[in-house]
């Protein structure tokens, strides 16, 4: 039997970055991973960020090559789709970044298996391929990386070909001419985007009565009008009760989120994004005594779970399903296993979504300072104001910062924008310097760019803001 300081099961931006530092520190490590397509990079790289922005990239530009480059002078001579190429760039896109992971677990001297972990005692993993074969590991210490999948909703059946969870939006073979998405979080937002932009009617149908209801409110205002304007229907405090197949469609039956009166809403496809839940199906966590809380997330301190030497990390353990958050929990979790001082500040790690345009955040929103009793002072700069935005046409949202009222630290920064994606490393990084707003509108920003807009709203907070 091989023996291993750590083995890794799941291989996404969780395990493959605990890999990769593992090997950084000398550590003899296995990452073990079952998925069909025999590809590492878990669910980022094969059904999420990257296939999902390789679309929204596409898809914006054809977007913009229809309706915005003549505008600028540019000429097409008419546009139009090619959606097996736009999925087939996007598929050549997963490939690469997959092959890429592979190389770096062998320069890492990271050993691969292909095939289901489980965890048959303490320091033991069983891994059986595709084949039934079974290979069987033991380890000092053991990570589980086994991600997340869809959360399934009661009445509604996905087949992944009309009624698809974010997996099958990746992969429609024609744009469906009605798209219905349940759920105006970060997948429906970002995934309806792409279909209104190559031809659907998108209704998106949400049970609270704002989209995107973990952020700022004001932020989650404007995005929607925004996204209203560009064509997307919004049914908000609804929810959807059953999904029926026709055979000339689909039937979705709609009413009030409190109860109400049902009503009809035909379809061609519905897309179903209301959250995701852990995955740990097959770990043989019962058995072993791991605990999970009432949600079935793995229950961890310091990564460090109910069983000694066990450890979990990313979208299985409570916390942002992010996976710049996945990654850094992989880092400092093998950092803590080897001796370190590993570290993940969860108030420090941003939310993009990659729409036109962005909304990005980091820290507090407003609400949530109010519901703690921080006082706090705001400062807005609105791109409109911009002149790079200005320039290019491109003014919708602004940017908004939360500074504490008394010592003036940054609590929070969101942005609705083109851009705003890479416009909030900027905040990310002076809040984790325990900077103040006043340290980002004393930082010279080169003109003309947008990241202006960001100086411009921190030098509001006090009441200094000089091209509004
Ligand atoms: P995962 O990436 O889910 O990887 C877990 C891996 O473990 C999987 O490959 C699975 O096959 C494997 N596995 C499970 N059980 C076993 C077992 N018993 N044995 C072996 N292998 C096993 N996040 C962002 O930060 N930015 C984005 O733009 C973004 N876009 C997204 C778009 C979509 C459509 C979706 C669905 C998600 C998106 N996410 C995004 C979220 C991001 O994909 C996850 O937060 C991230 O992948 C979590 O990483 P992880 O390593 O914890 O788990
Ligand atoms: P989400 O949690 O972002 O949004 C789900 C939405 O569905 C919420 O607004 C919720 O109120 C609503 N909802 C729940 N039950 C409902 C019901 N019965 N009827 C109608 N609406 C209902 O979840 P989503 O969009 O599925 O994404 C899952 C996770 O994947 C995200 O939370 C995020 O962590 C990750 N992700 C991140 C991306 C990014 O970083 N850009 C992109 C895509 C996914």
């Amino acid at each position: 039997m091989s023996t291993y300081d750590l083995i890794i099961i799941g291989a996404g931006p969780g395990g493959y970055n605990a890999a990769i530092r593992a090997g950084q520190l000398g550590l003899k490590a296995a990452i073990v991973e079952k998925r069909d397509t025999k590809k590492l990079g878990g669910t980022c790289l094969n059904v999420g960020c990257i296939p999902s922005k390789s679309l929204l990239h596409a898809s914006e530009l054809y977007e913009a090559a229809a309706t915005r480059f003549a505008g600028l002078g540019i000429k097409t001579g008419g546009v139009s789709l090619d959606l097996p190429q736009m999925l087939k760039q996007k598929d050549e896109a997963v490939d690469g970044l997959t092959r890429g992971v592979e190389f770096l677990m062998k320069k890492n001297k990271v050993e691969t298996f292909l095939g289901a972990g489980e965890i048959v005692e303490r320091g033991k993993v069983r891994v059986t391929g595709a084949d039934g074969k079974t290979t069987d590991l033991s380890a000092r210490h053991i990570v589980i990386a086994t991600g997340s999948e869809p959360a399934p909703l009661k009445g509604v059946e996905i087949d992944e070909k009309t009624i698809v969870s974010s997996t099958g939006a990746l992969t429609f073979s024609s744009v469906p001419k009605h798209l219905v998405v349940i759920g105006a979080g970060v997948i429906g937002l970002e995934l309806g985007s792409v279909w209104r932009r190559l031809g659907s009617k998108v209704t998106v149908i949400e049970f609270l009565d704002r989209v995107l209801p973990g952020m700022d409110g004001e932020v989650s205002k404007t995005f929607q009008r925004i996204l209203a304007k560009q064509g997307m229907t919004f049914r908000l405090s609804s929810k959807v009760t059953g999904v029926e197949k026709m055979k000339s469609g689909l039937m979705v039956k709609v009413e009030p989120a409190a109860g109400g009166v049902p009503e009809i809403i035909d379809a061609d496809a519905v897309l179903v994004a209301i959250g995701r839940r852990p995955y740990t199906a097959g770990l043989g966590l019962e058995r072993l005594g791991v605990k999970r809380d009432k949600r079935g997330f793995i229950e961890t301190d310091q990564f460090r779970t109910s069983v000694e030497s066990v450890f979990a990390i990313g979208d299985v353990i409570a916390g942002p399903m992010l996976a710049h958050r996945a990654e850094d929990d992989g880092v400092a979790c093998v950092e803590l296993i080897a001796g370190k001082a590993g570290h993940v500040n969860y108030d420090r790690v941003p939310n993009v979504v990659y729409t036109w345009p962005e909304v990005a955040s980091v820290g507090k929103s407003e609400e949530e300072l109010k519901a703690v009793g921080v006082v706090y002072k705001i400062g807005k700069f609105q791109f409109a104001a911009n002149s790079r935005a200005k320039t290019n046409h491109e003014t919708d949202g602004f940017v908004k910062i939360l500074a504490d009222a008394k010592t003036d630290l940054l609590l929070g920064c969101h942005i609705v924008g083109i851009g705003a994606g890479e416009m909030i490393a900027e905040a990310v990084s002076v809040m984790e310097f325990g900077g103040a707003s006043e340290d980002i509108a004393r930082t010279c920003h080169a003109h003309p760019t947008r990241s202006e807009a960001v100086r411009q709203a921190a030098m509001a907070v006090e009441g200094w803001a000089m091209q509004a």
